[in-house]
């Protein structure tokens, strides 16, 4: 496969001859064939036993031949396996695919369904510049939905990031556009002194307070409904985590937060950024993150993608000093390379993970 948006190293091969581009624009077909699998709720249906095509056609309600060429290629993926005439389950489509079992990640991979459709639609952002539902209000139900799914999104990654990015000396954290809180809480299970507040629109912290209810560490966990994109934000933090976040917004409304955010920092208090930063001088690396910028003109009035240097700027012009890029290590990260971190004027903060470089990285001039 030509265009893989590789996220272990961000290289992606160009494409150069006609058979890479048509490759390339062929890529499409494995997507499809494992949305139908998710549309189907395939998984769901095959649960924990091996199922013959006709069997299993009956279940489902549909063509045996139809079905055997899709469990095929669903096969050939590595998400159902084969014996003989027989499906059953790969260990991943027995889990967070099926929706039987507890470690289903169900809201993501409805926000990963609905994709399809919106990016199907892309031309029409590129000619407005305008988000594809541009008029549609964001109804607290729908919020919901999505706080479940960014949830569900990082439920992994968060704790692994918890574990390399050291708040040890911090005792308040604010996250900020937190949503379901799962960066506050991971935050809060490996830093016992630690309390943490999430700052989001009322309907997500809905959902972080009945994520937070089934956690111990979710006692120490308080909750902020904000907008912050136009309010000040009150409290004194030691530590203002915003994660995921940067992207939603233009660099105007993100300079604004940050100035915002420097205001809401106890002294030598840390501003911690996480999102999907570009690193190259053209600003097309890492692939994922330009790749990202897509979803942001289907989605947002004014978001995209921005350099790792550029958001530096942007920190020492609102008043940050000592802005510098985190290192996490590869494949337990949210984003390559994706953290930045920027210090409030006054005392010397504790430390932090390993520094890379401190005046921005020679991938991000
Ligand atoms: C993409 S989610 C990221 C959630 C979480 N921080 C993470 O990294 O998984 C962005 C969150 O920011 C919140 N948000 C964006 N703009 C906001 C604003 N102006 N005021 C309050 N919350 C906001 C959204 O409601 C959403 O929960």
């Amino acid at each position: 496969m030509v265009l893989s948006a590789d996220r272990g190293n961000g290289m992606t091969r160009r494409i150069t001859t006609f058979d890479e581009f048509r490759d390339a624009v062929s890529a499409y077909r494995l997507p499809r064939v494992l949305l139908a699998g998710l549309e189907l709720d395939l998984f769901t249906a095959v649960g924990e036993r091996t199922w013959t095509i006709a069997e299993l056609a009956k279940e489902l309600k549909v063509s045996e031949r139809g079905l055997a060429i899709l469990c095929r290629n669903l096969a050939m993926a590595g998400v159902l396996l084969k014996k003989g005439t027989s499906y059953k389950n790969s260990r991943l489509g027995a889990t967070a695919l099926n929706a039987n079992h507890p470690t289903y990640r169900g809201s993501y991979l409805g926000l990963i369904k609905s994709h399809w459709t919106d990016w199907f639609r892309l031309l029409e952002s590129v000619r407005s510049g305008l988000p594809i539902d541009h008029d549609v209000p964001d109804s607290p139900d729908w919020r919901r939905q999505f706080t479940w799914a960014m949830h569900h999104r990082t439920l992994e990654t968060a704790p692994a990031i918890a574990a390399q990015v050291n708040v040890r000396q911090a005792k308040t954290l604010l996250d900020l556009g937190g949503g379901p809180g799962t960066y506050a809480m991971a935050f809060l299970a490996k830093n016992p002194q630690l309390r943490a507040t999430v700052c989001d629109r009322e309907a997500a912290l809905d959902v972080a307070k009945e994520i937070a209810a089934t956690h111990r560490a979710g006692r120490r966990l308080s909750y902020l409904p904000l907008d912050f994109a136009k309010e000040s934000i009150p409290g004194a933090y030691n530590v203002i985590w915003y994660s995921n976040v940067l992207h939603i917004y233009s660099p105007e409304v993100n300079q604004a937060i940050f100035r915002r955010a420097l205001a809401a920092l106890t002294p030598g208090g840390r501003f911690i950024i996480q999102d999907a930063f570009l690193h190259d001088r053209e600003g097309l690396y890492p692939a994922e993150a330009s790749l990202f910028a897509v979803s942001m003109l289907l989605f947002t009035e004014g978001g995209n993608t921005y350099s790792a240097t550029e958001t530096m700027r942007w920190l020492k012009d609102a008043g940050f000093v000592r802005v510098k890029l985190l290192r996490v290590k590869k494949r337990m990260e949210d984003w390559e390379d994706g953290i930045l971190e920027a210090v409030a004027p006054g005392s010397r903060p504790g430390r932090t993970v390993r520094r890379v470089r401190s005046k921005g990285s020679s991938r991000a001039r």
